[in-house]
């Protein structure tokens, strides 16, 4: 049963999927489709603003959508597309970059660490406008996100309110919404940095579609603390506190009785455990996958973007209107 709310999320088809996507974000993705009307995209138009090759953008996408899939996001239940199959999306941010200050876009961390590495483009400088077109297109209630997302989701209410107050209320506010744990799982080799796809280094990050002898050999090699006892402080022991935070995920025991339990049992049998937990949490999900043919996940996705395409355009009418645009 759903209680009338909508759910926005998006996820960049920008190589693989890890932990940290799917314990920050996506596992809420589907537990919420219990409760809400879902509605996840696959944001392509956000992998353009750095460097790609399209032959690349173009398996990335289906290969996101397919992992999606896998993840448990339930076609029957969500609606699923791609960004690009929707213009309402462009033509929104465009409307909505007019009431976006550039003061506010500069100081978005996203912007000054893509804009020193990858050079300066309009599209990084612009993104968290396309992000909160997004969202305010579908008059969404609550968008399920990692903590690094904090910011844009801050521009996206900001944006939204500007909008309200200038030509009347349109859109609702939207809430972020973070797991109470994992909102920022952390590198495997550097537990002071969170887990990302753009780190050179395969073994900071465990992959959805990593095997269960993968999992477990990146866990032994995890960088973690000077000392021996297994303890919850992520301050002072970051690396034992990310792995007991993914231990407490996929056990669904409380950090503290997983702390107690395995105080004294050394470095290696802990790491063991967790990742076996690991391992057995994402082994359906790698099958699945693998069971998905890409034509079918190419076919379903052609159907929602239709879908999306019609729904968006319908809410588009209301805002040309208070616009002053029809
Ligand atoms: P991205 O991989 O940056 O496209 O992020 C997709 C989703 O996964 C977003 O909701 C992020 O907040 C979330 N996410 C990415 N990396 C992490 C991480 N290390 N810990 C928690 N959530 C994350
Ligand atoms: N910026 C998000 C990320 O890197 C992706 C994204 C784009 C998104 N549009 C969105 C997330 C709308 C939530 C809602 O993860």
């Amino acid at each position: 049963m759903t209680n009338n709310k909508r759910v926005f999320s998006g996820i960049q088809p920008t190589g693989e999927l890890h932990l940290g996507n799917y314990v920050g974000a996506l596992k809420n993705w589907v537990t919420m489709q219990d409760e809400y009307e879902t509605i996840y995209c696959v944001v392509d138009l956000h992998a353009m603003t750095i460097p790609y090759e399209p032959d690349q953008l173009r398996a990335s996408r289906i290969e996101t959508a397919k992992m999606l899939l896998a993840v448990g996001i339930d076609p029957d239940r969500s609606l699923l597309y791609f960004q690009s199959d929707v213009p309402a999306h462009s033509e929104l941010s465009w409307i909505l970059s007019t009431l976006t200050g550039l003061g506010q876009l500069e100081r978005m961390t996203h912007f000054k660490e893509k804009a020193d590495r990858a050079g300066q483009n309009l599209g990084i400088l612009a993104y968290p406008v396309l992000q909160a077109a997004d969202i305010l297109i579908h008059k969404v209630h609550a968008v399920p996100v990692g903590d690094d997302q904090a910011q844009h989701l801050e521009l996206t209410r900001d944006v939204a309110e500007r909008f309200n107050q200038r030509f009347g209320e349109v859109f609702p506010i939207p809430e972020r919404i973070t797991p109470e744990i994992g909102a920022r799982v952390m590198s495997l080799t550097d537990p002071t940095s969170k887990m990302s796809k753009s780190d050179p280094s395969l073994k900071s990050r465990i992959l959805l579609t990593d095997s269960a002898d993968q999992i477990l050999k990146k866990v032994k090699s995890a960088v973690t603390d000077t000392g021996t006892t297994v303890s919850y402080d992520r301050e002072e022991k970051a690396g034992v506190s990310n792995l007991l935070e993914l231990f407490s995920f996929f056990t669904g025991r409380s950090i503290s009785d997983l702390a107690e339990e395995y105080a004294d049992s050394g470095y290696g049998a802990f790491k063991i455990a967790v990742g076996e937990a690991i391992a057995d949490g994402l082994s359906p999900i790698s099958k699945r996958y693998h069971d998905l043919s890409d034509a079918d996940v190419a076919e379903l996705m052609s159907r929602n973007g239709a879908t999306a395409r019609e729904r968006a355009e319908d809410e588009m009418v209301a805002v040309r209107e208070a616009v002053g645009l029809s």
